[in-house]
């Protein structure tokens, strides 16, 4: 029996690292939603022990983040039985877009119904996070609030539109730019909270003018003085028609929003470089990863 799921990539529309934690980690708040660029983790059932193939080199196979979530549910769970998993990279690694978080949820999920764990969402998350912060976000979305290392979730309605990835086409260590944060920003009080927060989870999907104004990224400035083209691409972005433009995650992608798919790939045209890497795709208002 063989299973093949779609791992999504995320941005984060805002990312406020709000204080510092004592076990190393950073307090934040933030927005996830999930995009429409995937990778592709397909597992079979085998009755040896865990395998895993991957078409781009780099990552050992037992250093590999899907075959560290694919050992932990094994053992968490007492399974006698084993998987291959087939990993097919498209989401850039290293670049602020939860890649890797999203491959190692893609794998639980697949593993969960092929072992017939029968784990619910809560169950998951809870083995997620210990294998990164961004991971319980996959097992819900398409978009959420994040509080904590990211892991306290609440499930938000999604963006509706267009996003533009734009990766410089390097790696960035996200532990290197959280260690190099050089001031926290508060949390935004009652007042300055995105108006668009208070929507319940039924009042339909936001759109980009809703959010725009609230986009802000804590690790954008640490990210951008040692990598100057973070900040020229965010600038071309905006100069091509971009509703709005920001860094993901600890970077170094930079994403933009437009309304138009044509109006995203005008832009992804003029910015298009040999060393970049150049993604047009849908906010999703669904999750492919379904337990
Ligand atoms: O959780 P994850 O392994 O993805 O985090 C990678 C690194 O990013 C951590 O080792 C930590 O240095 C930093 N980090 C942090 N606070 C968070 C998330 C990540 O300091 N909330």
């Amino acid at each position: 029996m063989q299973l093949s799921v779609q791992a999504p990539a995320k941005i984060n529309l805002f990312l406020h690292v709000t204080g510092k934690r004592e076990d190393g980690y950073h307090e934040l708040f933030t927005f996830f939603q999930m995009v429409g660029v995937y990778d592709e983790v397909a597992v079979a059932k085998t009755a040896g022990d865990i395998r895993l193939h991957c078409d781009l080199p780099g990552v050992p196979e037992t250093e590999n983040i899907v075959y560290r979530a694919a050992k932990l549910l094994r053992e968490a769970c007492n399974v006698g039985d084993g998987a291959v998993i087939t990993l097919r990279k498209s989401i850039p690694m290293a670049a602020g877009l939860g890649g890797g978080s999203s491959d190692a949820a893609a794998a639980m999920v697949a593993l969960n119904r092929l072992w017939g764990l029968g784990l619910d969402r809560d169950e998951l998350a809870a083995l997620g996070i210990r294998l990164g912060s961004d991971v319980p976000f996959f097992f819900g979305g398409p978009a959420a609030l994040g509080k904590g290392r990211g892991e306290i979730l609440e499930p938000f309605p999604p963006l509706e539109g267009w996003v533009l990835l734009v990766n410089p086409g390097f790696a960035v260590s996200t532990a290197w730019v959280y260690g190099n944060i050089k001031k926290l920003t508060s949390l935004p009080d009652n007042t300055k909270l995105p108006s668009f927060l208070k929507k319940g989870l039924t009042a339909g999907n936001l759109c980009i003018e809703e959010v725009r104004g609230y986009l802000h990224n804590s690790l954008e400035e640490v990210t951008e003085l040692n990598y100057p083209e973070v900040k020229e691409i965010k600038n071309r972005l905006l100069d091509n028609g971009a509703s709005a433009a920001l860094m993901s995650g600890s970077g170094p992608t930079v994403f933009g929003l437009f309304h138009l798919e044509e109006d995203a790939r005008k832009a992804a045209a003029a910015l298009q470089r040999n060393d970049r890497r150049i993604f047009v795709a849908p906010a999703l208002t669904r999750s492919p990863l379904t337990l």
